[in-house]
């Protein structure tokens, strides 16, 4: 199955050797917009062609089609607005037609902005049509109204990448992980995405898909999350060790994504479909409430929402159940295979998970491996990181 980068290129702003020590020089003289940890982790993904096709924050007429329809302004599928937001202050230094460095609040450089547009967006009707909620409760609309509602748009250039040393064996370009199933000879990939430990179901779903396909990539979000998810340091290290103890090594592998979570629920679950085509899949897992928070959106609505694009993705969608461990079964199941009554379902709440953990009390088996849930405990008592 050939698989192009979404829109057709990969796209690459990234300056390197001397062209990016000249573009650094040039940038601590000019006016500066402060990043978010959102605004750094977009930029990183525009400038190593995760978010091809696009090759800097939006412009007006995209923000507007993509809030309203899910689209480019060109019609090419993209679901999220990827927006640089301005305060007052940096409205009044940054004009169309200027080049801005783009820092995070220490003052680090990481890329400059060609500045082409400025204009205000109401962000209530983007909470709406984005998030499907103007709630300032749901974590991605909480973030979104902490920004000011000016955005510049404009093609950026990224010179310095975030740190991601912590990460550095699992850090991988697009363009690296393609060339990595190239040489691995795999012509089928299902991407997998997660901002939790992989707890059973998880596995389940991901084995269920690679018997049909040649490899696994683990693609965890390690980008900015909500305080209560397990951070990624320690869900990195639980990967580790499920890897290690109950996957094929010539089949799977672990490589980061270093993106912000939006909770953006069906809009989201377009959004990472889209960008693990850019890194090279075939195949995508959205599974119950993909990329969810609370109960804002429907069991099944991001399969359901995914499923009007599908034709056009250029990414197939592997669409699974709740799955959950059957005791009549002995097996892992969902509602489609299991014939036995709720009764015999091991369901656990995340907040109940969280609680055994933090007590030190290891999950049932059937829930999570008993290597992860170590790795959780201990995780879970020592002080955040
Ligand atoms: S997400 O926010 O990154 O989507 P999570 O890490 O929990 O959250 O989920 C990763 C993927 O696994 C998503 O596609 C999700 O729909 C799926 N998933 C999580 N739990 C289950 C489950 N019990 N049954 C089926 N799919 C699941």
């Amino acid at each position: 199955m050939t698989n192009h980068a979404h829109g057709g290129t990969l796209i690459n702003r990234e300056l390197t050797g001397e062209a990016r020590e000249n573009a650094l020089k040039e940038a601590v003289g000019l006016p500066s917009i402060q990043l978010s940890a959102w605004a750094l982790s977009d930029l990183e993904l525009i400038g190593i062609g995760g978010f091809s096709p696009l090759t800097g924050f939006l412009k007006e007429k995209d923000y507007i089609s993509v809030v309203e329809k899910a689209r480019l302004a060109d019609g090419t599928i993209w679901s999220i607005p990827i927006t640089l937001s301005l305060t007052e202050e940096e409205r009044e230094a940054v004009t169309p037609g200027t080049k801005a460095a783009l820092a995070a609040e220490d003052g680090t450089i990481f890329g400059t902005i060609d500045v082409e547009e400025v204009y205000e967006v109401d962000q209530e009707k983007e909470a709406a049509e984005v998030y499907g909620t103007t709630e300032a409760e749901h974590a991605g609309v909480a973030k979104l109204y902490e920004r000011s509602s000016w955005y510049a748009g404009g093609e950026i250039t990224l010179l310095n990448r975030p740190d991601h040393s912590r990460f550095e064996d699992y850090y991988m370009d697009p363009a690296e992980t393609r060339n990595m199933f190239n040489s691995l000879g795999w012509k089928t990939i299902v991407g997998f995405q997660t901002r939790n430990p992989v707890h059973r179901a998880h596995e389940y779903i991901q084995k269920c898909a690679l018997e049909a396909v040649d490899g696994l990539l683990l693609n965890p979000l390690v980008g900015e999350t909500k305080s209560d998810d397990v951070s990624a340091d320690v869900r990195m290290e639980s990967y580790e060790v499920i890897l290690e103890n109950y996957y094929p090594k010539d089949r799977t592998r672990l490589v980061i994504y270093p993106a912000a979570m939006r909770y953006a629920g069906p809009r989201e679950a377009v959004l990472h479909a889209l960008v693990r085509k850019n890194y090279g899949c075939t195949h995508f897992i959205v599974g119950r409430d993909h990329a969810g928070v609370g109960d804002y959106y429907g069991t099944y609505e991001a399969q359901e929402y995914i499923d009007q694009f599908e034709a056009e993705l250029g990414i197939q969608i592997f669409k699974f159940e709740h799955a959950f461990f059957c005791t009549e079964c002995e097996n892992m199941a969902s509602a489609k295979t299991c014939p036995h009554d709720k009764q015999y379902h091991v369901h656990l709440s995340g907040t109940k998970v969280r609680e055994m953990l933090r007590n030190g009390e290891k999950p049932p088996k059937q829930f999570s491996r008993p290597e992860v849930a170590e790795v959780l405990i201990r995780g879970l008592q020592e002080p955040v990181r």
